[in-house]
């Protein structure tokens, strides 16, 4: 494991989704409510590019078939429309060093 820069704070707004790619991993980058959370990029339901979707209150919804996740630990709040259960996304430490947003890959 190891810290990597993507990008200057306050390059974001609250709401605001962007994938990254680090070592070869497509990464979601999201911030809420000032706070950044970083996931895997891909909905575990069926592999939509989750950098297409949306945050609303705080979760963080695919727009394929619903599935909703929690950013902070990447567990399902909610199963997508007619699925049963899929599994959680992967979650990636962040923080911010001298300006700067980093994740931990
Ligand atoms: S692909 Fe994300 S909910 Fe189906």
């Amino acid at each position: 494991m190891a810290w990597f820069k993507v990008s200057k704070e306050g390059s974001m707004k609250d709401g605001d989704l962007s994938k990254v790619n680090i070592e070869g991993k497509d990464i979601l980058i999201m911030k809420d409510k000032g706070k950044y959370y970083a996931t895997s990029c891909y909905c575990t339901h069926e592999n939509y590019d989750l950098s297409e979707g949306f945050l609303d209150d705080g979760n963080l919804i695919c727009p394929n078939h619903f599935a909703m996740f929690k950013p902070q630990d990447g567990s399902v709040v909610q199963n997508p429309e007619g699925s049963g259960d899929i599994p959680s996304l992967k979650t990636y430490h962040t923080k911010i060093e001298n300006g700067d947003l980093m994740v931990e890959v």
